[in-house]
């Protein structure tokens, strides 16, 4: 978000040479593109993934202020796309909003450039498939000159780590405007309580805390056998939170923003991780997960950051995470994402009301619809504004606890960074015909971690 742009256009510069852009500028190898805002402040919008968290973007785009449309979807199921274009469209004011013909719907792996294809340079599209394909649709979208916002997480292993940094390089060299949607980051309560700590009002940190327990299994991390009806490609795919290739499994997917939010508050990135878990109560599900995870991140001064993620009927519930500081401790977030209900205690002891320092007035503003109005903004008034970076760096500290958990090994930044185990290596070739990147055994049951067992590879 902080760096500085070094070259490229605006996009008030970019509407400005649209149809008239020669061979040898920077822009040179950008396919020009179809018109279709009437007004040239009109942002257009494509919707590439077209599911929960895709319509609620698609959502909070179309409510920032400034005219907005969104013209192009695509997925790989066209009941999702179905379903999303039906549940947007109940909306008077965003059904207003949206000019979606049957020819601008794309199903299938190639829908993505379809839809890129129907905006021009400057307009926006949304990433939000499973993050295994984000690397692949972000490489066109800045062939096309497109800002972007991208779901988290932005990558589930090191080969892809290290394209998405490449590819963070070169969409800060064309000044694309690119969000990630770890939305806390744009929270205000959290944003004032970081600027508190920076400003030393616990002291320095010593510990940190976070933990996401679920009473049971969350979204898709516990899949059953492949009924027959659908490819293994696509059952994949649609139970993503079971699969490390295309996930990241349940750790990424859901633990990233206690992750995030306390390296934010650090203010630095871990430099190793070291881990446990396993698998318990599997009943019938087969997928790739464990059931509870515990990290101890180490960051560079030696001090530590513990996670616990779980999802187990019946057990003890708590989404929320914590710092300590040598003067004081904080509440980073209480019970999910918002509100978050931020404090400051002046002891260590949070359940004592009576030392609370500061607590951030409520209610909080919406940390999605910020994430989308600082986008907007930014795009609209040139801001520089590009969070692949960060984004990727969250990805990567969140696969080395993952990582480390499923070997037994202590993994450093480094060797998670440096990792040769590329998922999902031909993900960019795939059509609906394709295999899928791992295979059931006889039983239908897919290849879980082995800690201790394999020590390099994750399965
Ligand atoms: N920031 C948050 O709080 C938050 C919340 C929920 C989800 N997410 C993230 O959003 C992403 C999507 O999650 P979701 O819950 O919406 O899942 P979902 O399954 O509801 O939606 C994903 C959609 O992408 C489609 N898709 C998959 N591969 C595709 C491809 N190659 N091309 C086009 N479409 C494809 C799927 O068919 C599905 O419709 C994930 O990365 C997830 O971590 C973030």
């Amino acid at each position: 978000m902080n760096q500085k742009p070094q070259s490229g256009l605006t996009r008030r510069e970019m509407i400005k040479t649209t149809g008239k852009i020669a061979a040898g500028t920077a822009l040179a190898n950008v396919i020009l593109p179809r018109m279709y805002a009437a007004e040239s402040n009109t942002i257009n919008l494509a919707l590439v993934g077209c599911g929960g968290r895709g319509t609620g973007a698609a959502e909070n785009a179309l409510s920032t202020s400034g005219p907005t449309k969104l013209v192009a979807m695509a997925d790989v199921f066209p009941q999702k796309l179905a379903d999303s274009h039906a549940n947007l469209a109940k909306n008077e004011k965003l059904r207003e909003q949206m000019d979606i013909p049957d020819d601008r719907r794309y199903i299938g792996f190639d829908g993505y450039k379809k839809a890129m294809d129907c905006l021009k340079p400057g307009d926006v599209v949304l990433l939000t498939t499973p993050p295994a394909f984000r690397w692949v649709h972000f490489s066109y979208a800045i062939s096309k000159g497109l800002n972007v916002f991208m779901e988290k997480p932005v990558t589930v292993d090191g080969p892809t780590s290290r394209k998405m940094l490449t590819l963070a390089a070169e969409s800060v060299k064309r000044n694309l405007k690119v969000g990630v949607g770890l939305m806390c980051r744009h929270c205000k309560a959290r944003g004032e309580l970081f600027d508190r700590i920076q400003n030393g009002e616990i002291g320095d940190i010593v510990l940190m805390r976070a933990y996401r327990m679920a009473p049971g299994p969350t979204a898709k991390e516990f899949c059953k056998k492949k009924p027959d009806g659908i490819s293994e490609l696509l059952y994949q795919i649609k139970e993503f939170h079971s699969f490390l290739w295309a996930s990241g499994g349940s750790f990424s997917d859901f633990l990233i923003h206690n992750i995030d939010e306390c390296c934010w508050m650090k203010n630095d990135w871990p430099v190793e991780a070291k881990g446990t878990g396993g698998r318990h109560y599997r009943g019938d599900a087969v997928d790739q997960n464990f059931d509870n995870y515990s990290v101890e991140y180490t960051f560079a001064d030696g001090s530590k950051f513990y996670l616990e993620g779980r999802g187990m009927l019946g057990a003890y519930q708590e989404f929320a995470s914590f710092a300590h500081g040598s003067k004081g401790s904080a509440v980073i977030s209480s019970a999910g994402h918002s509100p978050c209900n931020c404090r400051i205690h002046k002891g260590q002891n949070q359940k004592n009301n009576k030392d609370v320092a500061w607590a951030f007035p409520q209610p909080e503003p919406n940390p999605y619809q910020l994430e989308w109005d600082h986008l907007m903004d930014a795009i609209r008034n040139d801001k520089p504004y590009n969070e692949v970076e960060r984004g990727t760096k969250a990805s990567l500290v969140t696969s080395m606890g993952r990582m480390a958990c499923h070997t037994a090994q202590v993994v450093t930044f480094d060797q998670m960074l440096e990792c040769e185990h590329e998922f999902a290596p031909d993900i960019d070739k795939f059509t609906m015909e394709s295999s899928a990147p791992i295979v059931a055994d006889a039983d239908g049951k897919y290849p879980v971690p082995l800690p201790g067992l394999n020590k390099k590879r994750e399965y």
